[in-house]
């Protein structure tokens, strides 16, 4: 999708559509064009609704008010119901009301990358977005001067931003028949290969080297082999060092302790954390921030067989701590325990950030559109929960408390893998994750539980069905943030 900004009024610019963005749903304050003929046809400006005006070539989409987030669901909400036509440009006015907002700009460019989204690899008629050419008019809007060059950054950011969700997106949907841990790994290299990030891969005779053996023994029933994956941005002067660990269970069928049918149709979401962490990788090398950034991800298959390992089992981590199987279906945090103390080995950092989809106990607690965020300081929880915010994710808060920890301990090892009560699983999944922090890292960790939004079976805002690329904006926000202090 190409993208031009000008200054030339939308009257002046040849293109097949015009977007229209209605904001004041009695058109009382602005003036629409198709005003008469938009409330005969019942249009009401809600939220998201659209309706496309064929023979004049105009689409309208209500929107609550004139917010960044707000304008990105629109935009993506209107490109998405193009899909069938044959319209190849389109031309909007930038709504920028405010010389400051680029922020509005890049979430307008963002909205029409993610929205035009689909995931086609299996289709036999693919669903293509005929859009291929965007004009944005950056006409004085309320008399305000714009400045084109924040304004053409601004636009370069939303299409990176965008572009490496919808890479994280395309990873996430494929099936782990086709997307397995070294599968993952070859991404990770050609990422590399085409760019100024380091890879450096770990195939199980290094893991075995690094005693990684909880995330061995989960690896051990799958015929596709464990991977570790460990990318780097490393500019000369960085403003910080950030690692970032994804958990990339590329199939988490439960193990022996199976998941029922139902719940594992959508488990290939499972290397959601995992594929974030490369797409973050991916545009943080574009956008060449000034930070360092390490990008571990922990790539196996949870599967049944005669060499799985079983509830009774325990397990020693790499830091030496002894875990209790009780449950082979709470994986992820075994994985994550050893990816969690590599990456502390290898890389002394101000932040370190986790990514998974740990828990169904997390989508219980704030639903499926909201990440929760846990650990044992606010400032990095903070961190992120304001770069979800600017980037139009939702994340929020779980608190820690010494009452729900002692639910993990364990009668013949050190921890247990799962809790002895039924409630509270996001909470204690995170305080089992703190296990494997050390002092050093302790203030400066956050574990982000990605399993409600990372893959959704409906259309939500500017996301499709399927996966959707969660934690990739926020972190971005967030590292953009890093750079620039
Ligand atoms: N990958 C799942 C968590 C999950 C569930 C992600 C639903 C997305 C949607 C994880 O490995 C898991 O199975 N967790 C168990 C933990 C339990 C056994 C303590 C869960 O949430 O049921
Ligand atoms: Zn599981
Ligand atoms: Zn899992």
């Amino acid at each position: 999708m190409n993208f031009e900004l000008t200054i030339n009024p939308t009257t002046e610019i040849e293109a097949d559509i015009e977007l229209i963005l209605v904001i004041d749903k009695d058109f009382k304050h602005t003036f629409i064009k198709d005003q008469k003929l938009l409330t005969k046809a019942g249009f009401s400006a809600g939220e998201d609704e659209v309706s496309l005006f064929v023979e004049k070539n105009r689409l309208y989409v209500g929107i609550d008010s004139l917010s960044s987030a707000n304008i990105r669901t629109a935009v993506a909400t209107a490109i998405r119901s193009l899909t069938s036509t044959t319209y190849k440009s389109l031309k909007i006015a930038s709504y920028m009301n405010n010389e400051k907002c680029t922020a509005l700009l890049r979430a307008m460019v963002e909205g029409f990358i993610l929205g035009a989204y689909s995931f086609n690899k299996y289709k036999s008629n693919k669903r293509i977005q005929p859009i291929k050419d965007i004009t944005i008019s950056l006409e004085e809007y309320h008399g305000y001067k714009l400045d084109i060059e924040k304004c053409a950054i601004a636009l370069e950011k939303g299409q990176i931003t965008a572009e490496a969700t919808n890479f994280t997106r395309d990873i996430v949907n494929t099936t782990p028949e086709d997307c397995y841990p070294a599968v993952m790994a070859d991404i990770a290299k050609s990422l590399a290969k085409n760019s100024s990030l380091e890879c450096k891969i770990l195939k199980p005779k290094e893991l075995r080297a690094e005693k990684m053996e909880t995330l061995l023994a989960v690896a051990r029933s799958s015929r596709h082999k464990p991977r570790v994956i460990h990318l780097s941005h490393k500019p000369k002067n960085p403003k910080a060092v950030i690692s970032l660990v994804g958990k990339g269970l590329t199939y988490d069928s439960g193990g022996l302790s199976l998941k029922p049918s139902t719940s594992m149709v959508t488990m290939k979401l499972d290397k959601s954390g995992g594929c974030a962490v490369l797409g973050i990788m991916k545009a943080i090398e574009e956008m060449n921030l000034n930070v360092e950034v390490h990008g571990f991800i922990g790539a196996v298959e949870n599967m049944i067989g005669g060499d799985a390992y079983k509830p009774d089992d325990v397990l020693v981590a790499k830091n030496g701590k002894t875990i209790e199987i009780r449950n082979t279906d709470a994986e992820g945090r075994l994985v994550l325990a050893d990816v969690l103390c590599y990456a502390q080995q290898e890389v002394k950092a101000d932040y370190i950030f986790d990514y998974a989809t740990l828990t169904g106990a997390s989508v219980v607690a704030v639903g499926h559109y909201t990440s929760s965020v846990v650990g044992n300081s606010d400032l990095p929880k903070d961190l992120i929960i304001s770069g979800a915010k600017s980037a139009g994710e939702f994340a929020t808060k779980l608190d820690f408390n010494r009452y729900l920890k002692k639910s993990i301990s364990s009668e013949i090892a050190d921890i247990c893998n799962i809790s002895s009560s039924r409630y509270g699983g996001a909470i204690t999944a995170g305080q089992f994750l703190e296990e494997f922090i050390d002092d050093d890292h302790k203030d400066k960790w956050a574990h982000i539980d990605i399993a409600g939004p990372a893959f959704v079976e409906h259309v939500w805002g500017e996301n499709p069905h399927g996966a959707s690329g969660a934690g990739v904006r926020m972190t971005l926000r967030l590292l953009e943030k890093l750079a620039k202090d």
